[in-house]
């Protein structure tokens, strides 16, 4: 059965496969158990909301039997590597795991159950960019040639990390922006089309310039871990230098759209008056992500067949 650990591992074709998939689930009242008989483990060793509550949920709703392992009650907190976790769920029979690690990479072992990345680290967070680039098709329906401007803490950000990776691949031409402190290695991404520095631009016409704009939280959780963090902004000043204010949101056309994968930290990165903006698309996010997880779910159980779309529509 397929790994999903990186934005890389979906294809421009499966990514369209699991839109169609997630809309078609969606629309049903009732979704087809397409994952009756397999067990799906959700591994986290660090917090989430929204990611595990989806999935965990996606599990059920497809008719999965799902186990919930908080990593700190794991064998993980007396030493155990997480490829050798992994080689102990797939002994034990479970056919897929879902895992969210501080670890960059994840590397499964020989033995393992499919893996689906939940988020590792400042790698990647491969099924948030997924959702989020149904969001925009969703909205756009299109993704050939929408531009995105991601606005945040770039070096720090797992979600850049498969944004990149992915979106460029569909079509959508990328600027990233951020505090010259936070903007990271550009040979590490090269599918972004321009990354600049919030000191050298005028934010406003960024805005004005793009389609959608994904603001990013500062991961002020992880600087303390990296290098240079003496030149960052602080949570204070953050909003006014480099934030969407209210004023800058100005600059963003009507039919812009504004996108967070949140957990948003209102009044840091984002002027809190723009929760009820007609932009913005945060809510939609979060409803999305359990539709798109569940559709991943059903192609790492080794579910999502060639005309998914017409065996899903025929069962039920
Ligand atoms: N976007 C995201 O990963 O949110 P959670 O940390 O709440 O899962």
């Amino acid at each position: 059965m397929p790994h999903f650990l990186s934005a890389e591992d979906f294809s421009p074709r499966l990514v369209y496969a699991l839109f169609r998939l997630a809309g078609e689930l969606r629309a049903r009242q009732e979704p087809p158990k397409l994952l009756s008989g397999r067990s799906v483990a959700l591994l986290f060793g660090e917090p989430s909301t929204r990611t595990r509550l989806s999935f965990s949920l996606a599990a059920m709703r497809l008719g999965a039997e799902v186990l919930t392992l908080d990593e700190r009650l794991t064998s993980r907190a007396k030493g155990e590597t997480l490829a050798d976790t992994l080689e102990v769920l797939a002994l034990l029979g479970v056919d897929v795991a879902v895992v969210r690690t501080s670890e960059d990479v994840i590397r499964p072992p020989a033995l393992s159950p499919s893996v689906v990345s939940a988020g590792s680290g400042t790698g990647e967070h491969p099924t948030q960019a997924l959702l989020d680039a149904w969001t925009l098709y969703e909205a756009f329906g299109r993704l050939e040639g929408l531009r995105l401007l991601v606005l945040g803490d770039l070096r720090h950000s797992r979600v850049f990390g498969s944004h990149a990776r992915l979106l460029p691949r569909l079509g959508v031409r990328i600027t990233a922006a951020a505090p010259r402190a936070w903007l990271g290695r550009e040979e590490d991404l090269p599918g972004v089309a321009e990354r600049v520095a919030l000191e050298d631009v005028s934010l406003e016409d960024l805005l004005a310039s793009a389609d959608a704009v994904l603001v990013l939280r500062p991961q002020w959780e992880r600087h303390a871990h990296s290098a240079g963090s003496s030149a960052s902004p602080t949570p204070v000043s953050y909003l006014e230098r480099y934030g969407l204010t209210e004023a800058r949101a100005r600059a963003l056309r009507p039919e812009s759209r504004i996108l967070h994968p949140g957990p948003v930290t209102w009044g840091v990165e984002i002027d809190p008056s723009l929760r009820e903006d007609p932009r913005i698309l945060v809510r939609r996010q979060v409803e999305n992500g359990l539709y798109v997880r569940m559709a991943v779910l059903v192609a790492a159980g080794g579910n999502l067949g060639p005309c998914e779309g017409d065996r899903v529509a025929g069962e039920g």
